[in-house]
């Protein structure tokens, strides 16, 4: 995450570690620690090797690998920078668009090095639909539950639109620190909730929301539509999925309970918005 002196990040430092317990790092130039697989990956603004291997000696760690790349890089060539959709101005904490969105609801974002900054097809997919769903749509959606949430803002989008209840939950503690701290900046602490969960070995109760969103890899996705417990929410938005595997996906849950509201297309992406048949129809 950003934080004085750093306003924006330029070239990221990459230290991936063969453990996940280290000590707390307290430097001002850690933008944050990703824990995956038992493993921990440090991002640095600046180049960190004699305070890493510090952390290597103390925990009887190892540096697997270490790498240093821009920013953009590691955004997957993205410039990240403000953008819209038909309502809501997302803007990412280093800009400031002097009047250019005037009129828009707003979502100040710090990315960090954590999906969903916004650009990928799938979280832009996911942002418009739930646009129309809950600005359009006259559907009644009072709480949403944001499965993987990545930088929080769709489930900050969803405040925006006027959600009261939404818990947003990710199983990578970065994510959930930036989400956070996304929530605290965009001033919807008492909309949003951020909770640390791996949805492998978990599921929230889905029976107490009215709308899902799961933008998750195939396989998670394949895990969860087929736990009947997921199908206890009233409507659905599952996106994180290519073309080639909705037949899979479609084989996977009780299809005849679902009715197919609509099936969104972005790049070679796909998203489709589902909601649950009444019980007797
Ligand atoms: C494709 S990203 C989506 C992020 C954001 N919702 C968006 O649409 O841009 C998937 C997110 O799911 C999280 N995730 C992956 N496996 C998970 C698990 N087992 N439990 C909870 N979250 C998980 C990842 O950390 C990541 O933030």
């Amino acid at each position: 995450m950003l934080f004085p002196p750093h306003s924006m990040y330029n070239r990221l430092y990459v230290y991936y570690l063969d453990r996940m317990d280290l000590p707390r790092v307290d430097d001002p130039d850690h933008i944050g620690t990703w824990i995956e697989d038992d493993n921990a990956i440090l991002f640095f603004h600046t180049p960190k090797d004699d305070l890493v291997r510090d952390i290597c000696s103390t925990s009887g760690s190892e540096i697997i690998y270490q790498a240093d790349l821009d920013y953009q890089d590691w955004e997957a060539g993205t410039n990240i920078t403000s953008f819209a959709t038909k309502t809501l101005a997302v803007q990412p904490v280093w800009e400031n668009n002097k009047g250019q969105y005037d009129g828009f609801q707003k979502i100040i974002l710090d990315p960090s090095v954590i999906f969903g900054s916004g650009f990928h097809a799938t979280t832009r997919l996911c942002l418009e639909t739930l646009e129309l769903v809950l600005n359009q749509s006259g559907e009644k959606i009072e709480s949403v539950l944001d499965l993987g949430t990545g930088t929080g803002l769709l489930a900050i989008a969803a405040a925006k639109f006027g959600v009261d209840h939404i818990t947003a939950v990710d199983n990578n503690p970065l994510a959930c620190e930036v989400a956070r701290r996304n929530v605290q900046l965009n001033r919807c602490d008492a909309q949003v909730r951020v909770k640390q969960l791996d949805l492998k070995s978990e599921i929230p109760d889905i029976g107490r929301y009215d709308l899902v969103i799961a933008n998750l890899y195939k396989e998670l996705l394949l895990t969860l539509v087929s736990n009947t417990e997921f199908w206890n929410a009233k409507m659905y938005m599952l996106s994180g999925f290519i073309v080639g595997m909705e037949p899979e996906l479609l084989a996977s849950f009780p299809s005849r309970e679902i009715i197919f509201l609509h099936r969104g297309n972005r790049e070679k992406w796909r998203l489709w918005l589902l909601k649950k048949k009444k019980a007797g129809l």
